[in-house]
């Protein structure tokens, strides 16, 4: 039994760390990190940490690629992923110091062709047997259109197979008309999808609530230093942040998709993997590589994480 990711757009994320961002001139980096960069790949990469094997798959291509494959098998992750053309892209985030930023500049650089698409398809469902969930969403590469992902999630749903998504939009609506599990959209994929600013806890409430009653999905959202809030049919738990010196915040996001994860394959309540993956997320806030963490950060934070009760 295994948590299979599917991340189309691999990457990986170059963190530079800037004292000051200034125009026009040649800045020097005071520290130069990489790290897995994808939503999924991301997720595997933590469990790996977490001594939780996953398998991996998704478009890989070029030298980039193969640093993405090497990266989650030194974690213990399984690689199967579909190789197309071009390169696995390099995204850049850059961190100034000075005004306590940090900014993300994606990139394009791989081309999947129709082909590859199906290979995709056919690998996921290849995967499905055994699986005890699927972890997917993030970007696309060129040549994919959104309806992949509601080809993906019909895969696993086909095989009764729980799905977690992470997604902007368009991808988030093309992948919510197919009926995943769990989606874990942020602040801004959320009002994103709303069209609308969510401004408040309150707010992030009411259209998780909506969204539970309309689709049946569960809506993990998460706002950054303000914490979480899940929305479950029968419950809702709004999960406090904990207060840490936040080094790099990229990634934290996905350390939540790894411990949900984590809960489907070790058939606990959705709760234990909340706790579990607000835990990792703030382990991932303590470390300059995007989606890194250390697994002894994560037990420490773990007794730490609340969930209350919401409203
Ligand atoms: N500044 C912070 N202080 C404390 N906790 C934070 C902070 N930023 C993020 N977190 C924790 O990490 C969780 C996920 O972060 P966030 O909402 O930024 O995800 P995200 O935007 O999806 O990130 P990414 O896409 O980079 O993985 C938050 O719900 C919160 O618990
Ligand atoms: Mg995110």
């Amino acid at each position: 039994m295994t948590i299979v990711t599917v991340t189309p757009n691999s990457t990986i994320d170059l963190t530079v760390f800037v004292p000051a961002w200034v125009p026009d001139t040649t800045m020097r980096a005071t520290r130069t990190v990489t790290s897995m960069g994808g939503k999924p790949a991301d997720a595997s990469y933590i469990l790996g940490e977490l001594g939780i094997p996953s398998h991996a798959t998704g478009f890989a291509a070029g030298a980039t690629g193969q640093k993405v494959v090497n990266l989650l098998e030194g974690r213990g992750a399984v690689c199967d992923f579909v190789w197309v053309e071009g390169e696995t892209r390099i995204n850049v985030v850059v961190i100034d110091e000075a005004a306590g930023t940090h900014s993300t500049v994606t990139t394009t650089m791989m081309t999947v062709a129709a082909e590859h698409r199906a290979a995709l398809l056919d690998r996921v469902r290849g995967l499905m047997d055994g699986a005890t969930v699927l972890v997917t969403g993030g970007t696309l590469p060129h040549g994919v259109t959104p309806s992949i992902y509601a080809e993906i999630i019909e895969v696993a749903r086909a095989a009764n197979v729980p799905v977690i998504f992470d997604a902007a939009e368009p991808n988030l609506s093309a992948g919510l008309a197919a009926g995943p599990t769990i989606i874990k959209p942020n602040r801004d994929e959320l009002s994103a999808l709303l069209g609308r600013p969510v401004r408040s806890i309150e707010e992030a409430y009411r259209a998780g609530r909506d969204l539970q009653e309309r689709s049946g999905v569960i809506p993990v959202i998460t706002l950054g230093g303000e914490g979480g809030l899940a929305v479950l049919a029968d419950r809702a738990w709004r999960i406090p942040p904990i207060p840490v010196e936040v080094v790099s915040p990229a990634g934290a996001g996905d350390a939540v998709l790894a411990g949900m994860a984590a809960s489907f394959e070790r058939g606990q309540p959705l709760e234990d993997g909340l706790r579990l993956g607000f835990a990792a997320a703030t382990a991932v806030l303590l470390q300059p590589g995007t989606a890194d963490c250390r697994r002894a950060d994560v037990e420490s934070f773990l007794p730490q994480v609340q969930l209350l009760p919401y409203p």
